[in-house]
């Protein structure tokens, strides 16, 4: 049922953990499952994203794509994090189960997060970033109504 890919993640997890004085941290999580993502990112002064790590309570999906998402987002400037969506970061782990999709856009969401925070911090604005929001769930009821 999960790529070997997605089962790697779940099974050792990389960047777990926290970073002290982060330049930005980002919490979301789903009302449904209760499952709850931070993201920590150290962006220097040329906006590029030094280091991330995440802290997942939450089902093995979560975790895996936590995983992922911090190793994508890693390296990158802040619009170039902006474009790691859950479908790049289901695609580079070779996708997941329909039922497990909502699980991947928690990493998106937290990453939008701490951008959020960071652009707040600095007083900039990232172009094309929304105010996240803090319970994706919110988000999924209005696509169900769509069908
Ligand atoms: Fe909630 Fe996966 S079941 S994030």
């Amino acid at each position: 049922m999960y790529s070997d890919k997605v089962m790697d993640h779940f099974q050792n997890p990389r960047n777990v953990g926290e970073i002290e004085d982060a330049s930005g941290v980002g919490t979301v999580g789903n009302a449904k499952c209760g499952d709850i993502m931070r993201i920590y990112l150290d962006i220097d002064d040329n906006q590029v994203i030094q280091d991330c790590k995440f802290k997942t309570f939450g089902c093995g999906a979560a975790v895996a794509t936590s995983s992922m998402a911090t190793e994508l987002v890693k390296g990158k400037t802040i619009q170039e994090a902006l474009e790691v969506t859950n479908k790049a970061v289901m695609e580079a782990l070779d996708g997941l189960p329909p039922v497990k999709v909502h699980c991947s856009l928690l990493a998106e969401e937290a990453i939008h997060a701490a951008l959020w925070d960071y652009a707040e911090k600095n007083h900039i604005k990232i172009e094309g970033l929304q105010k996240p929001k803090s319970d994706i769930h919110e988000g999924e009821e209005e696509e169900e109504e769509e069908y």
